[in-house]
């Protein structure tokens, strides 16, 4: 079922430093900022050879990042993003195996315009894993 590894997600706590440490110091190829209300974070995506790299940053008042910026004030590793061919049937699938969605249990339109659903961090060893379809 589980695919390549799409992205790996890092909250930061200044996407200009972030963005610039992986621009200049690293050498990497960026993309710009931008706002998705809709998801209440801003990204920037760090393209690498074989994956990419999410920077986030909380958007708005009810950003569902806030809280762990305010655990984690320097950054840090926020989710895994596995790639699915199909993502109702890997649903369908963990949730037979005792695996939790969170949310409604339903995928919806995540930052790359494809369907996503996130399980439980519990359930799988205090990793957040975000399931994208590929
Ligand atoms: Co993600």
């Amino acid at each position: 079922m589980i695919g390549r590894l799409n992205h790996v997600a890092i909250v930061v706590p200044d996407l200009t430093v972030a963005r610039t440490l992986y621009r200049d110091m690293m050498g990497a190829t960026v993309s710009a900022e931008e706002d998705l209300p809709e998801h209440g974070v801003t990204t920037v995506f760090v393209e690498l050879s074989n994956t990419k790299i999410e920077l986030l940053h909380p958007l708005g008042e009810k950003s569902p990042i806030q809280g762990f910026l305010d655990k984690n004030p320097s950054g840090g590793v926020h989710h895994l993003c596995y790639e699915v061919a199909e993502i109702d049937a890997a649903r369908d699938q963990l949730v037979a195996s005792g695996a939790r969605i969170l949310g409604d249990g339903e995928p919806r339109i995540g930052a790359h315009g494809k369907p996503v659903l996130f399980l439980h961090p519990k359930d799988f060893c205090g990793t957040l894993i975000e399931l994208e379809q590929a």
